[in-house]
């Protein structure tokens, strides 16, 4: 099985649970993500956001940018699905989630200029996040906006988030990944950086059983548990309670730094688009 054929696969699975269990824990991140995005002025035309799981952001963006398209992209079908019943449940007329490898986002914009692009929590998973980012910032219309949120590789200095990410087998990515994040972006002809600030909020869990549960069906260790399996998965949960400092703790809260990356294209939109509409509307 390829690595996109396992995320795939683990996040189609993990969708249902995903929302039930994550969605709510990351509100205050999505929310902030949206305040910065949504603290500049996003030029008429296409936001899409890349790695859209389940579709909590799409009814947000929809409510901030009632004029824009919005076009969601995830990878796991599963995912997609509920995005979809998520958009139609709201009757959200001009949002549409696709599946699809967000790595590049011009060939799904079909040939509407990408004003906006917002993204909480899929930058670490795609491989090569500091390129990634990069395409990101160059298929961005002028006068575009860009907001994007992800863990980095230290999310916490200690607490059971990183005690789990010391257990587990290393990434299979290269340790310096997050060098050229956003640089690698700012090399793009007109991309300025406007923020790039740890966000910090809290998570409560009912017990570090259930954080670790929750995490290995519901979130990331889910992969790991399709390639190793339930007798790997039970030692690494006994080794997890056993060598977790806060294994006692209920409920369980830690704080977790998210990194928010904001850049904006210089310029403004050009117009074949508008200039097009323009000559239709008269
Ligand atoms: C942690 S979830 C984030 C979902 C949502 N944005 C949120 O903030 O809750 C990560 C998502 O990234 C998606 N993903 C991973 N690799 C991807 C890729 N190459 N292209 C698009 N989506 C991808 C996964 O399928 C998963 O839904």
């Amino acid at each position: 099985m390829s690595r996109a054929q396992l995320l795939q696969r683990s996040w189609s699975e993990a969708a249902a649970a995903y929302q039930e269990h994550m969605v709510p824990r990351f509100v205050p991140w999505t929310l902030a993500t949206l305040d910065a995005f949504g603290s500049t002025r996003i030029p008429e035309g296409l936001v899409v956001v890349p790695a859209c799981g389940p579709g909590q952001e799409l009814p947000l963006l929809a409510d901030l940018l009632p004029n824009h398209d919005i076009l969601g992209v995830d990878l796991a079908e599963g995912m997609v699905a509920i995005a979809r019943r998520v958009i139609q449940h709201q009757n959200l007329r001009r949002v549409t989630a696709m599946a699809g490898d967000a790595k590049s986002l011009t060939q799904l914009s079909g040939s509407r200029p990408i004003t906006g692009i917002y993204s909480c929590f899929g930058l670490q998973i795609i491989p090569g996040p500091a390129e990634t980012l990069r395409s990101w910032a160059a298929s961005l219309a002028p006068g575009g906006t860009l907001a994007v949120t992800y863990w980095p590789e230290i999310a916490e200095q200690e607490g059971p988030w990183r005690t789990l990410i010391s257990l587990t087998p290393p990434a299979d990515r290269p340790a310096d990944w997050e060098v050229g994040i956003p640089g690698e972006a700012l090399k793009e002809p007109g991309v300025e950086l406007v923020a790039d600030k740890g966000l910090d909020f809290s998570m409560e869990w009912p017990s570090a059983g259930a954080f670790f549960d929750i995490l290995s069906t519901a979130g990331p260790w889910r992969a790991l548990a399709i390639l190793r399996g339930p007798a790997f998965m039970e030692e690494l949960r006994r080794k997890f309670l056993a060598t977790c400092p806060e294994a006692d703790a209920e409920p369980l809260v830690h704080t977790l730094t998210a990194r928010m990356i904001v850049l904006r294209k210089a310029g403004q939109i050009l117009s074949a688009w508008l200039i097009r509409d323009s000559i239709f509307e008269s």
